[in-house]
């Protein structure tokens, strides 16, 4: 528009000039006076052109210039989303963004005790899953542990964060590849009830009953997330909420880790970490009840009580009631169930009867499977093995030895009657059955929490 400007006012200066000389011609004839103003006229003619053209080479040295820059900036521009990506390294998105990309946050996916998760296509075409993070500072503390755990690790079975969100408002939200078949609780556990729809919108929900070969992959999958966490990343990982709601399966029933809300990084050097309880019921260690601390040993206790969960189908604490009274409800500790089958030798009713029915389960793997969970519930942490060890023994590269007997000090807490069940031993399968029928009502949560020691909430 400029370059317009300065043609146009450089045509008129000239034409102007011309008309000047033209008209000294006229009245001054070939006067000397005509002879001084002709030659200045055109003096002043030559310069204007002088001038238009050296400004048009600048122009064009300018404008080269700035397309080289241009280019130069989006090629950086396009290496460095590729590094980030290659790299791992989060995106920040806008509030948005992610409203577009969920459809107003419509398809539910998942609902945990501090997040609704929703599922997203974001505008490359990636489906996401979007995880809203609920509460104000409990919700802060979260958000911050799961970026600060997961964006700086990569591991085939840990699942990845692509981005976050973080509004001044309140509002948090972390951006994850979307897993196709959800957690594994909706694999494991037979279904309570039909899938309600939710009152924000429709649901995604997926399930149905996982094959042994599977659980047992499953099983080696998690435990090599894991045992990354604890020994192959630069300052240790706990993850300290393992459970198969938090455990997600890929198109191909991969297992991939998930929810590092609760996580704590631990330094190489320490033995273990002082902490406010998180977790939840059902997978947490005792040591988490004597208030001296934690350590990895903490995730293996849960990863153990996870292995049983997988064999047997089943909430590890179920509650029964009583058909004559009521009141009368009692607990039921799977764990226990398989430790006093494996000594009977009738190990293979503690299976999940619906993978029986059908076959192709391997006895063997049952046996090392039952051998290395009773291995990682051990009330001892230092007799419970590494993540490493671990992969190790389920891998078959070391044997798995017979474990020792274990306390089982949930069963005290929970008092379930000892005497009773040592008496009407026959009882156990049809507790077995009713236990189904009651797992609704399974006492372990489903939800994880993170509370102080000291405010007993
Ligand atoms: N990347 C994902 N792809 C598909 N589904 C997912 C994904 N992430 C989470 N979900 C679903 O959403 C549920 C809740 O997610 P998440 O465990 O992260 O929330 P939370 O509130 O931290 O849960 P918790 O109660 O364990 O604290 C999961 O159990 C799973 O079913
Ligand atoms: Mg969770």
């Amino acid at each position: 528009m400029e370059d317009k400007k300065a043609k146009i006012i450089a045509a008129a200066v000239i034409a102007a000039l011309i008309a000047g000389i033209v008209v000294a011609r006229l009245s001054l004839k070939l006067s000397e006076a005509f002879y001084v103003i002709a030659g200045a006229g055109t003096a002043a003619i030559i310069a204007v052109f002088a001038i238009l053209l050296l400004r048009h080479g600048f122009d064009r040295r300018r404008r080269l210039m700035e397309t080289q820059m241009v280019s130069e900036g989006r090629e950086l521009r396009i290496e460095y989303s590729f590094l980030r990506k290659v790299a791992g390294v989060p995106t920040k998105f806008r509030e948005r963004e992610l409203e577009e990309a969920t459809d107003g946050f419509t398809c539910l996916v998942g609902k945990g005790s501090s997040a609704c998760v929703f599922k997203g296509i974001l505008s490359d075409g990636t489906a996401v899953a979007v995880k809203r993070i609920e509460g104000e500072e409990r919700g802060e503390r979260e958000f911050r542990s799961e970026v600060a755990a997961i964006a700086s690790v990569q591991h085939v079975n840990l699942v990845r964060l692509l981005g976050y969100c973080s509004v001044p408002a309140g509002k948090r939200f972390l951006v994850y590849e979307f897993i196709p078949n959800g957690s594994l609780d909706k694999w494991i556990f037979p279904p309570r009830r039909e899938p309600q729809p939710q009152p924000q919108g429709k649901t995604d929900a997926r399930g149905g009953c996982l094959a042994w070969d599977l659980r047992w992959r499953v099983a080696i999958d998690v435990a090599r997330a894991l045992s990354y966490l604890h020994h192959d990343c630069r300052s240790r990982i706990l993850h300290l909420d393992v459970k198969p709601e938090n455990i997600l399966l890929d198109g191909g029933y991969r297992a991939l880790v998930s929810d590092f809300g609760l996580s704590k990084l631990m330094g190489r050097d320490e033995s273990r970490i002082v902490t406010t309880i998180r977790g939840t019921k059902g997978y947490l260690a005792p040591e988490w009840l004597l208030g001296n601390g934690v350590s990895e040993k903490s995730d293996i206790y849960s990863y153990g009580m996870v292995l049983f969960e997988l064999i047997g189908g089943r909430r590890n604490v179920s509650v029964i009631d009583d058909i004559n009274d009521k009141s009368k409800r009692k607990f039921q500790y799977f764990p226990k169930i398989v430790r006093e089958k494996l000594r009977e030798g009738k190990l293979m009713e503690v299976v999940d009867s619906r993978l029986l029915e059908g076959g192709g389960v391997d006895e063997r793997e049952v046996r090392r499977l039952v051998h290395v969970a009773l291995w990682c519930v051990q009330e001892k942490t230092r007799l419970r093995p590494t993540m490493a060890q671990v992969v190790e023994m389920l891998e078959g590269r070391v044997p798995v030895d017979e474990p020792p007997d274990t306390q089982m000090i949930i069963i005290d807490l929970l008092s379930i009657d000892k005497e009773e069940e040592e008496q009407n031993p026959s009882r156990d399968r049809q507790r077995l059955a009713a236990t189904r029928v009651n797992s609704d009502v399974a006492s372990s949560s489903t939800y994880s929490y993170s509370m102080s020691v000291l405010s007993g909430r």
